[in-house]
């Protein structure tokens, strides 16, 4: 049985991270095989991509030459990683994936949502989330968040090309994101994030066991996670 596709999305700050390693590591604790991994990146080759993406040396391209590095990096996260690892049931639970693409370069990025639609057409088919948390904080509070984690010893010294506009644009990321959450209730979950983060690890968990039941899935003996 092919495994389970769960993203995780939202603006800068959020807790995407830390909420998609909890749920991981809950998900593997029943012995279900559990691949934690990201976007941009995720893949060798996607995350050179990375990092040519979030150093901002591709930002004066415009954003649909960045819409077509994300969709090039996506493709290679999807052919190594992600697709190998549903065919072998194993559960993927990916920080970002083809929604922040409809968000950061489409709602935002003022990128013609022909052109991104076409793209994931192409480049994701039919390997879209069976279940997408979106987690949602005030703009403000979140780039506290990102600005306090920079100021942590071994944190990030710089922020990226994304985390460095202005206010204005997290909320916009903010509205693009609350916009998909109503237009997709069938795949998207909305997550007050702003709530202690146990309350929100349990929502997460919750939401899960209603809606793709881990419990009943075949164990997966063979850990795939690095
Ligand atoms: P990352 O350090 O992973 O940030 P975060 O912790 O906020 O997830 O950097 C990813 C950045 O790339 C983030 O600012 C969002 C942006 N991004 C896009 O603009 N489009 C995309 O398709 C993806 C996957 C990410």
């Amino acid at each position: 049985m092919r495994g389970r596709f769960i993203t995780f999305e939202g603006g800068e700050g959020t807790g995407k991270s830390t909420h998609a390693a909890t749920l991981a590591a809950r998900l593997k604790s029943l012995g279900l095989g559990v691949r934690l991994t990201r976007e941009p990146g995720g893949s060798v080759g996607a995350e050179i991509m990375r990092h040519i993406l979030l150093s901002g040396v591709a930002k004066p391209l415009g954003p649909e030459v960045e819409t077509v590095l994300f969709a090039a990096a996506r493709d290679d996260h999807l052919t190594e990683v992600i697709r190998p690892a549903l065919a072998r049931g194993i559960w993927v639970v990916c920080d970002r994936f083809a929604d922040s693409t409809r968000v950061y370069q489409g709602a935002v990025g003022q990128v013609d949502p022909r052109a991104i639609r076409a793209l994931e057409r192409v480049i994701v088919g039919d390997t879209m989330p069976d279940l997408t948390f979106i987690l949602d904080v005030p703009a403000e509070q979140g780039m506290q968040r990102t600005a306090k984690r920079r100021d942590k010893p071994g944190g990030p010294e710089t922020s990226d090309r994304f985390e460095a506009e202005a206010i204005e644009f997290h909320e916009k990321l903010r509205d693009g994101f609350l916009t998909l959450a109503a237009n997709e209730p069938a795949r998207c979950v909305l997550i007050d994030a702003t709530l202690p983060k146990e309350q929100v690890a349990d929502q997460i968990w919750r939401v899960v066991n209603d809606r793709l039941e881990p419990t009943l899935a075949p164990i997966q003996l063979a850990d795939v996670s690095p």
